[in-house]
């Protein structure tokens, strides 16, 4: 079963335990869902969802700041959903193919320096994936005062054939004006709006798609190991695992081990828990120790998390 917060609009795809999302049980109904990426201050999702309750929107975020202010704008708005995740992650994970009528950016942070570029969320690959979760006829909304942005974004799109142009105005009137169109408007910046429509239907490999289960391993240690994971590094293809600390238990036979994993750009921050089992009623201590997500935290189960379990099972393995 998955938890929710029931008294805010923010969601927590981690806590479900099936990814893609069964968008219908989350919003309680089938009507088309809308996503913007980067909702800021969330004026765009609270004035869309208020005029089209009959339709569901889900908002991106990577700010917490904006967070807590969008959520205070759109609450009690039963059609609304925030989730904080790196877009290009959620888009991928969250949502199945052709789940989506409409994603909309509104002045995403162009991350123009050679050194910020792997942060941008329009490349290639984000092309690939809303050619998968957008409906037949689904549609990309980019507003933007960067016109370079504007025109790099439409050549990439069409590029492999997955999406046309159906519209390119500059300087539209447009009725709902977020915090930065309100801000550039203000100081006479020129603003262009592209609308790119799906044309052809893409295949996207997902990190997680199916159960969203627990990873754990089982096997006997030697406590002497642990010695052995300080700063340690794993690496396998685009998987990547370091440990960053080590923490014994003052009070029981259990350890903390604090890890970062990335699956390619994908980075997070979790703790694995290292933990005598315990037999019969008794509570005696057995021989063999359980490696498992530790309560605390809890990040997405992509491969490079259950593969960490694997990789600090075999270095405290007893030989
Ligand atoms: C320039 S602000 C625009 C905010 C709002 N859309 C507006 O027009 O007022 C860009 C927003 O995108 C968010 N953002 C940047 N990268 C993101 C990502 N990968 N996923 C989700 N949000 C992201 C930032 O935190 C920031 O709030």
């Amino acid at each position: 079963m998955s938890y929710e917060n029931t008294y805010s609009n923010e969601m927590r795809p981690a806590n479900h335990d099936y990814l893609p999302l069964r968008w219908s049980e989350v919003f309680g109904n089938e009507n088309p869902i809308i996503v913007e990426i980067g909702f800021g201050g969330g004026e765009y999702l609270e004035n869309c969802a208020r005029s089209h309750p009959e339709k569901n929107f889900v908002g991106f975020e990577v700010s917490v700041t904006s967070m807590k202010k969008a959520q205070n704008r759109v609450n009690g708005l039963s059609n609304v959903r925030l989730v904080i995740t790196d877009a290009r992650f959620g888009m991928r994970e969250f949502f199945g193919p052709k789940t989506l009528e409409k994603v909309v950016m509104n002045f995403p942070i162009p991350w123009d320096k050679h050194s910020q570029e792997r942060r941008r969320v329009i490349v290639p690959e984000f092309f690939s994936t809303l050619a998968n979760v957008l409906c037949d006829n689904g549609t990309f909304e980019l507003t933007t005062d960067v016109e370079w942005y504007a025109k790099q974004t439409i050549e990439t799109a069409i590029s492999n054939g997955l999406f046309e142009v159906s519209e390119y105005a500059e300087n539209p009137d447009r009725e709902i004006k977020t915090r930065y169109e309100q801000k550039w408007v203000k100081y006479g910046r020129n603003i262009y709006a592209v609308t790119l429509k799906k044309a052809k239907h893409g295949e996207v490999d997902r990190l997680i798609g199916g159960m969203h289960e627990m990873p754990h391993a089982k096997c006997e240690i030697d406590e002497g190991k642990f010695s052995n994971l300080d700063g340690k590094v794993f690496k396998e293809g685009t998987k990547v695992v370091v440990v960053k600390n080590v923490y014994r238990s003052e009070s029981d036979s259990s350890y903390i081990v604090k890890l970062i994993a990335s699956d390619g750009d994908f980075q997070q921050h979790y703790y694995l828990t290292v933990q005598r089992e315990m037999e019969g009623m008794k509570g005696i201590e057995s021989d063999v120790w359980i490696i498992k997500l530790d309560s605390v935290s809890n990040p997405y189960r992509t491969p490079a998390v259950k593969w960490s379990v694997q990789m600090i099972a075999n270095v405290l393995r007893r030989q």
